[in-house]
C-alpha cells in the first residue's frame, strides 16, 4: 500500500490524481489520502508527486509513521464536521472533495 505523508500538507499539488488508475486518492482539506483498501499498489502516484509525499508504507520513516494510521482513519472513522465515515466509495470522483481531515492532520504543525 502507499500513503500520503506530511509534505503534502498545505501543498496539495494534485499531480498524483491524474496517475491513479483506480481513482483511490481522495481530497481532504490540508492533504490528500490514499484509500488503503482500494489502492492496487501500482506505484504510479509515487513518482508524480513533486514533493515526494507519497511513499510505500514499508518505506515510511518512523517520523512519518502516524500518517499510515491517518490514512485508515480518514476513511473508517467519523471525521470532524461529518456524521458518517467516508467508507469505501470505490472512487474519489464519485464523492468529490471530502472537506475534512483527520484530527491528527488538522492539527499538524508545519
Ligand atoms: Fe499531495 Fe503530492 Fe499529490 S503534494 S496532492 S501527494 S502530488
Ligand atoms: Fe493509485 Fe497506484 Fe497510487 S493504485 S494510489 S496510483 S499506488
Amino acid at each position: 500500500a502507499f500513503v500520503v505523508t506530511s509534505s503534502c500538507i498545505d501543498v496539495k499539488d494534485t499531480a498524483c490524481l491524474d496517475e491513479c488508475p483506480v481513482d483511490c486518492i481522495y481530497t481532504g482539506i490540508r492533504k490528500l489520502y490514499i484509500h488503503p483498501g482500494e489502492c492496487i499498489d501500482c506505484g504510479a502516484c509515487e513518482a508524480a508527486c513533486p514533493v515526494d509525499a507519497i511513499m510505500n508504507v514499508r518505506l515510511v520513516p518512523a517520523a512519518e509513521a502516524e500518517f499510515i494510521a491517518a490514512e485508515e482513519r480518514f476513511f473508517h472513522t467519523v471525521l470532524p464536521g461529518r456524521t458518517t465515515p467516508v467508507g469505501d466509495p470505490g472512487g474519489a470522483g464519485r464523492i468529490g472533495p471530502v472537506g475534512a481531515d483527520t484530527p491528527f492532520v488538522a492539527a499538524f504543525g508545519r
